[in-house]
């Protein structure tokens, strides 16, 4: 009997277990990168990551967390309060030669209770394959002489570090890093103007680690096309869902419902939904349009976040299904634009190159349209920004734990994953024929180096307007949606 019930507990636990996702970056991955990053390190230094900060809401509410990126992607862990350190070469620590160390957080019944399980020392050592693991109140008095290493490498500290009282905190931590390191700031909330010990250097980490985070392995590649999948099929449902009436908020609602129902945790970015003079604004967040007129389009840069990697994918539709003669004519240019930058990228093209490629078709056909009069600077920059005037962005950068990822930013390599986005926006009042006010357009998609070329990663969501007319006339499950009017004052 008592051998049954500790079959079935464990059958029980197993399905439990099973629930959850698997295809999480491995425990090896982590750690080969920080082998790797402690290969790259200058003889004799110490490499410092703290975790990143809570971040309240307001009064004591939190957003939901979200962990540093360098930090993760050396080791996995998601959870708050925690200092990894990478020795370049092993070190006689407490009568053990070690190599790294991690600090987490211990076991508290109190905290759980509200917050779940945290992740004790022994299941840290097992779970992140690092042999030694202390819990973060240790760390002040652990015997480390950091005045011994040739260089302390460390990020620059976040400046929103609460002290939550709970002994060990991040706000400790750092506290006590900057005094065991003779850092001269004493406070884990102020940013440091000057280091004073010269072996202090929070430059170096950055450059050791761009090239690393910016060439992808194929389990971050897995991720991000997962990810990117998401992001696009999220673009084809509200595609065909799309009506005049519908709110910004709505828009946003579905895509990120799709997100959520593909079990992507968070959006990689805030939502930017934004239609006519809205979508002119870059970054536009707000998406508190509620009721979306006939005739405008509507730009939608979304990007779903799928176990730490991020999409980055912006798609501008017809609110009504099809676009304008002025409209179909900005979105076709910055289609040709974003077309003749895929057709250059490859291993070895300058990043410049690329966005030279969307820059000079931009140009040719805002000539061509009669939308400037000539290509000289008075023409095409704005003297109140500095800009372009009407595509006032760059065209690429990588994507990975962070959507303005981490990564060298000179010549395209196999491995990295990047976007092409180029756009064209004319806000109303711009010194052109009136019928191209308020036409937005950006296209955004991610694609892979490969070894000889690039593959199209959000190649699920049309591109070509004429796709986009059609995928828009197709049947939407959210049609079938009807809610109550909610009568209320
Ligand atoms: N969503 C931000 C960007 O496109 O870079
Ligand atoms: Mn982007
Ligand atoms: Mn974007």
């Amino acid at each position: 009997m008592k051998n049954t019930l500790i079959f079935l507990l464990s059958l029980f636990s197993i399905c439990i277990y099973s629930q959850k996702p698997t295809d999480f970056l491995s425990s090896e991955f982590h750690k080969n990168r920080r082998n790797i990053l402690r290969e790259k390190m200058p003889k004799n230094s110490v490499a410092v990551f703290f975790s990143n900060p809570i971040r309240n809401r307001a009064n004591d509410v939190n957003y939901k967390y979200h962990q540093d990126p360098n930090f993760y992607y050396l080791t996995g862990h998601q959870a708050p309060h925690a200092l990894l350190l990478i020795f370049s070469e092993n070190q006689d620590i407490n009568g053990q030669s070690i190599n790294e160390l991690l600090f987490v957080r211990g076991r508290n019944a109190l905290a759980e209770l509200y917050d779940g399980e945290r992740i004790s020392t022994e299941e840290a050592v097992k779970a992140i394959q690092i042999s030694n693991v202390y819990q973060t109140p240790e760390f002040k008095d652990f015997p480390i002489d950091f005045s011994q290493f040739d260089q302390v490498l460390y990020f620059e500290f976040k400046n929103d570090v609460r002290d939550t009282k709970e002994e060990g905190d991040l706000y400790d931590l750092i506290d006590q890093f900057k005094t065991k390191a003779g850092h001269p700031d004493k406070q884990a909330s102020t940013v440091h103007v000057e280091p004073q010990p010269n072996n202090l250097n929070s430059s170096l980490l950055r450059n050791l680690l761009a090239p690393m985070r910016g060439i992808k392995t194929a389990e971050e590649i897995d991720l991000l096309r997962k990810a990117v999948k998401i992001s696009a099929l999220g673009q084809n449902e509200v595609m065909k869902a799309m009506r005049p009436g519908m709110s910004e908020l709505e828009v946003q609602g579905m895509h990120e419902f799709i997100y959520k129902k593909y079990q992507a945790e968070y959006e990689g970015y805030p939502s930017i939904v934004g239609a006519g003079h809205n979508g002119c604004v870059l970054h536009y967040i707000d998406n508190y349009n509620p009721s979306i007129e006939d005739g405008q389009l509507i730009l939608m840069d979304l990007g779903a976040e799928y176990h730490g990697y991020t999409a980055d994918v912006t798609r501008t539709i017809p609110v009504n299904g099809k676009f304008s003669k002025e409209q179909k004519q900005i979105y076709d240019l910055v289609y040709e634009a974003q077309e003749a930058a895929m057709a250059i990228a490859k291993p070895g093209v300058p990043f410049s190159e690329i966005y030279d490629a969307t820059l000079e078709v931009i140009n040719k056909g805002l000539l061509e349209l009669g939308i400037v009069d000539n290509l000289s600077q008075e023409e095409l920059i704005n003297p109140a920004t500095g800009r372009h005037r009407y595509y006032p962005h760059g065209c690429c950068h990588h994507i990975g734990l962070d959507v303005h990822d981490l990564g060298t930013r000179d010549v395209l390599q196999e491995g990295m994953v990047i976007t092409i986005e180029p756009g064209i926006y004319i806000p109303e009042g711009s010194p052109c024929d009136k019928k191209w006010w308020n036409i937005p357009v950006r296209i955004e998609d991610d694609y892979l180096i490969t070894a000889d070329g690039i593959e199209l990663l959000s190649n699920d969501a049309p591109r070509k307007s004429e796709e986009i007319e059609a995928l828009m006339k197709e049947e939407s499950a959210f049609g079938q949606l009807n809610l109550p009017d909610l009568d209320v004052k």
